[in-house]
């Protein structure tokens, strides 16, 4: 299954996919290509020094979201693409990409959705309205990506305690611990259903 990474940060949950890769878990999966709507994104270094292609594609590179719609179907396309990850991804999947990879992208989100999901809910500020709510624990989750923010079907989620001590940092760390296990299992049942489906 050839899969391109969507990523605008530093490529961390990228990075554990690599790990899984090298580490003989997902052997269905080959990485096709990255891409960044930031240009100096860490993911896109990693890419790199992977030597997997490395794509700077942003909305402001084009006349109206219709024409970069199109420009990131066309580069999924040309790569033979089967499926989308959005590791770290701060912008908006095209409709018609979802509609054209429908229920073959996955995103990672770094709480229990449907809590603290949705527009406003990222980085940082998700383990910060955790931890305001007071709540005793908090988690990683994979989901199906469809046209609403943090909406689609959940296939994956771990969890994690939150201690009384913690800063939105210390949450941070604990739960990208456990996106950085989740993301590539995720992957590997995606590959799973997608091999399965092209042998009947
Ligand atoms: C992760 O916390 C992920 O849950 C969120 O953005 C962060 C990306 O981190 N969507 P990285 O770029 O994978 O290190």
């Amino acid at each position: 299954m050839n899969v391109a990474v969507f990523g605008s940060g530093r490529g961390s949950n990228f990075q554990a996919i690599l790990a899984a890769k090298k580490g003989g878990r997902l052997d269905e999966v080959s990485i096709s290509l990255v891409m960044s709507n930031n240009s100096g994104a860490g993911i896109l270094e990693i890419a790199r020094a992977n030597a997997i292609p490395a794509f700077h594609v942003s909305q402001k590179q084009f006349p109206s979201e219709d024409h970069y719609a199109d420009a990131v179907l066309e580069l999924l396309q040309t790569h033979n693409v089967d499926a989308v990850v959005l590791a770290g991804f701060m912008k908006r999947v095209p409709a018609k990409v979802i509609a054209a990879y429908r229920g073959r992208i996955i995103n990672i989100h770094p709480a229990l959705l449907p809590k603290y999901g949705g527009s406003g809910m990222f980085g940082i500020h998700v383990h910060e309205a955790v931890l305001q709510a007071g709540d005793r624990e908090s988690g990683a989750t994979v989901h199906v990506v469809d046209e609403l923010y943090d909406h689609g079907k959940i296939l994956l989620q771990e969890r994690v305690p939150v201690r009384a001590d913690d800063t939105p940092e210390t949450l941070a760390a604990r739960v990208l611990t456990v996106e950085h296990r989740i993301l590539p299992e995720a992957l590997a049942r995606l590959a799973a259903r997608v091999h399965t489906g092209v042998k009947h």
